[in-house]
């Protein structure tokens, strides 16, 4: 069901859940002052109580109450790449409740560029949005993902097909020491690089730190699986009947007569395949004769840094990998 602008304004101050776009994905909303609200996106999307919420903010000021400090290298980066596709995790104040951050001491925040995700936030207040799919599902990128997903019962405000078409970056920034760390929790368009080049000027050093599983409890290996497995071969061969038997052998699925999708990625421009990689998953998903995988030959492109964020997702969408060293091939199943 579409809903306007101001129909969502009214429906968030009361308490209610709706489908906002950014130009990332379009976001699942609920007011970070309704606890009901909360209540109702962890259960709407069967998420787990333990993976935490982003919280999105209309303004840079209204991060200030949320946080206990907002140091100078958050700053810089806010202003460098807000209102975008980058999320600052720091430590939260007593305002977030512990439902949003599942009991962490941090809360994540970001402000979206996307105009109608702007207006709504500046009226409701900070909005806590997970992306709007099922959990472990592919996120949506057109307002109409939004509602196959949920079967029309979620409100949604109609804002086109998002601008980046990958989630965002999450960044974790600890000022509290001599250095600034950071934590790539999850990779995204804005890269570690344009990260660095913006913190260059601090007299801080650096420190990049591998995430832990207690700080990344949403960085599953399982995530973004479309309703096909998808399967990534890195083999140099392409896909053929011998292939096909191992694969269905691996997927535990009768080598049917309906053929694989062979997907390609034909863009050289990550950007271009971050917008469209998504919608092209369920389009596959949704074929009247339902493909029994979907066959992704990677470039070898996709090991260069400029792809590190949709190899991310690719990986963890993907339900068999298939891996070449020297003679010996790998199938690993997830
Ligand atoms: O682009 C995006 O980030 C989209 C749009 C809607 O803004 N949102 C999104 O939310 O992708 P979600 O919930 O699908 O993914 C958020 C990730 C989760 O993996 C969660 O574990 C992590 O952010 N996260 C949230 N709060 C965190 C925290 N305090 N510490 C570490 N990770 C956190
Ligand atoms: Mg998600």
């Amino acid at each position: 069901m579409k809903v306007s602008v101001h129909a969502a304004i009214s429906l968030l101050k009361q308490g209610d859940i709706v489908a906002i776009p950014t130009e990332t994905v379009y976001g699942l909303a609920g007011s970070i002052h309704q606890p009901s609200a909360i209540k109702k996106i962890f259960t709407a999307k069967a998420r787990p109580s333990f993976d935490p919420l982003i919280v999105h903010i209309g303004h840079p000021q209204q991060l200030l109450p949320l946080v206990e400090s907002f140091g100078p290298a958050a700053q810089k980066l806010a202003k460098e790449f807000w209102p975008g596709p980058l999320t600052l995790v720091l430590k939260k104040s007593d305002l977030v409740s512990d439902e949003i951050t599942s009991g962490h001491k941090t809360v994540a925040l970001r402000m979206p560029h996307h105009p109608l995700a702007l207006e709504i936030l500046m009226e409701t207040g900070p909005l806590a949005a997970p992306s709007a799919n099922k959990f472990g599902k592919v996120s949506p990128t057109v307002s109409s993902h939004v509602e196959s997903e949920f079967n029309s019962q979620i409100p949604v405000v109609e804002g086109g097909p998002c601008s980046v078409g990958l989630e965002s970056t999450i960044l974790k920034v600890d000022e509290s020491t001599d250095h600034i760390q950071l934590t790539l929790l999850r990779p995204g368009m804005i890269s570690p690089e344009d990260i660095a080049k913006t913190l260059v000027s601090f007299k801080k050093n650096l420190q990049w730190q591998e995430p832990s599983s207690a700080i990344a409890p949403g960085q599953l290996a399982n995530h973004y699986q479309p309703t096909v497995p998808l399967v990534l071969s890195f083999l140099k061969t392409d896909w053929n009947n011998d292939l096909h038997l191992q694969i269905c052998k691996e997927l535990k699925i009768e080598p049917s007569k309906s053929s694989p999708i062979l997907w390609s990625l034909q863009e050289d421009d990550p950007r271009l395949v971050a917008r469209i990689m998504y919608a092209q998953m369920r389009t596959f998903s949704e074929r009247l004769e339902t493909p029994p995988y979907i066959f992704l030959k990677t470039p070898k492109l996709l090991l260069t840094p400029e792809w590190s964020a949709i190899c991310d997702r690719l990986n963890k969408a993907s339900s068999l990998k298939i891996e070449q060293n020297n003679q010996t091939i790998t199938f690993q199943c997830k």
